[in-house]
């Protein structure tokens, strides 16, 4: 797993998804079933079937309890994603026709993301211009950043290494090339980033 939020969100899609193709194929099932059961060589004559209001309630009752946990997945997935922890590391992020700034706690900035492994991260979003999104599908997070508006995301990368980080609004002709990375690297390596040290971080080029 990339990041906690990755697991968040897999969680929920993955239920939700596994009960669908289960559902999917107990309807395939039934329909084949019933065309052979009730085929015209073997029910030449058709029945009136009075109903049983037994039934009714059931699957009234296991599509209600199976939607309702359906929610509850995303509302505990939605509601980690949500809520950066206490203590989380500060990064401000700006974005602005084309490109993303980072602003780190003591004044740093930079165009890619530098983070430290295993750190709960809390990011404050805003725009200097259009309304943009900010992306970063490895981890499942996703938010738009607002002309005068703060906006928030948080991630804890759990794994070192990089991922991209994308513009998902269409803010204008250069939207597509609005990309940069996310700089997973060592607690030490972070610290000695943070502070204007030379260290090499591969790919990282400012
Ligand atoms: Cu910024 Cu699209």
């Amino acid at each position: 797993m990339l990041s906690t939020t990755t697991g968040a969100v897999n969680d929920a899609f993955i239920f939700i998804i596994a009960f669908c193709f289960l559902l999917f194929a107990l309807i395939i099932f039934f329909t084949i079933l019933f065309a052979v059961r009730y085929r015209r060589s073997r029910h030449p004559v058709a029945v009136d079937n009075p109903g049983s209001w037994r039934l009714e309630i059931a699957w009234i009752a296991a599509a209600t309890v199976l939607v309702m946990i359906m929610f509850f997945y995303g509302l505990t997935g939605w509601s980690f994603l949500r809520v950066a922890p206490a203590g989380s590391l500060r990064v401000d992020v700006t974005a602005r026709q084309w490109s993303w700034l980072f602003t780190y706690a003591n004044g740093r900035k930079s165009t890619a993301l530098v983070v430290p492994v295993g750190k709960d991260v809390a990011l404050t979003l805003n725009s200097n211009d259009v309304i943009h999104g900010f992306f970063i599908p490895a981890y499942r997070i996703k938010q738009d950043t607002v002309p005068g508006m703060k906006t928030h995301a948080w991630f804890n990368a759990t794994s070192l290494g990089s991922a991209d980080i994308l513009c998902t609004q269409y803010c204008g002709q250069e939207h597509s090339r609005m990309l940069t990375q996310v700089f997973v690297v060592p607690e030490d390596t972070y610290a000695k980033w943070l502070s204007g040290e030379d260290v090499d971080i591969p790919g990282l080029t400012s």
